[in-house]
């Protein structure tokens, strides 16, 4: 059941994020939405309203914990309770590791692997009073089928996933529900801010725009896991673009 859960998102300000928060939204859910473009959340905060629906935003930074507890306790406060944390928030920088992108490597671990660490320091607490929540995370096909130039960005991933069968198998009281989805190219905007060089990211959007697939798709892939009965977790789940090598 999906109606009348409480599901915090991180990145809800875009692409994934934002389908996702719509699509559990116009199914009943509360949602509560993070993510450091404040303007974009409020305006989603309203169209869910619009619609009827409930919705809750904070301006969160993922490498900051501090952000991490107040998005959950916005939920608690506002809604009662949290059911499912999307750890979702993600960069990707695409590039050889000879490149040496220093900067990009900090922020995909800051981002990536730090940033669901936040997640789970802040939500599991409330997890385990309630005696029930669920963590999922949005990780990808590239730390399934590792490609060069993107390197950094799958090791980040697959820390995650490794991260999350850890705690799924620390976890088996029943109380916690923990999922890795993985998407393959998806039509967002993380390609906008992956490469530097000017022609190699047109490059980059021509090939999303041609193969990618509509985030409502990973959207409702969430919905999917999210809507299992309690005692049934679903740990991974895959979802690309049927033409995707
Ligand atoms: N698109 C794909 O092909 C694809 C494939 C596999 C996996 N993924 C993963 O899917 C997730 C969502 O990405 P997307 O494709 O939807 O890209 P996107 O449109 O660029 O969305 C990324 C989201 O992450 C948020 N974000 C980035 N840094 C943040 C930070 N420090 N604190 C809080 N929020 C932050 C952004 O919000 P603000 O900038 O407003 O903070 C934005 O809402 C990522 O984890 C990505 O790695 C994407």
């Amino acid at each position: 059941m999906i109606h009348g859960k409480v599901v915090a998102v991180t990145g809800a300000s875009s692409g994934i994020g934002e389908a996702t928060a719509r699509h559990l939204a116009s199914l009943g859910a509360a949602v509560v939405l993070g993510a450091r473009r404040t303007d974009r959340l409020d305006r989603l905060v309203a169209e869910v309203e619009a619609a009827g629906g409930e919705a809750a935003a904070l301006r969160v930074d993922v490498t900051d914990p501090d952000d991490l507890r107040a998005l959950v306790a916005l939920a608690v406060e506002r809604f009662g309770r949290l059911d499912v944390l999307v750890g979702n928030a993600g960069v990707g920088r695409i590039g050889p590791v000879a490149d040496l992108d220093v900067d990009g490597w900090s922020a995909m671990v800051d981002v990536n692997l730090k940033g669901v660490l936040h997640g789970i320091a802040a939500a599991l607490p409330v997890f385990r009073s309630q005696g029930s929540g669920h963590l999922v995370t949005v990780v990808s096909t590239s730390g399934l089928k590792i490609v060069p130039t993107q390197a950094v960005y799958a090791g980040t991933k697959n820390a995650v996933r490794t991260l999350l069968e850890g705690l799924r198998q620390e976890s088996t009281d029943g109380m916690l529900r923990t999922t890795s989805i993985s998407p393959g190219y998806v039509r967002t905007e993380l390609i906008d801010h992956a490469v530097d060089d000017p022609a190699a990211r047109e490059q980059a959007r021509r090939n999303m725009a041609d193969l990618g697939i509509d985030p409502a798709a990973v959207a409702r892939a969430i919905a999917f896991v999210i809507d299992q009965p309690d005692d049934v977790e679903i740990g991974d789940l895959t979802i690309r673009p049927t033409r995707q090598g």
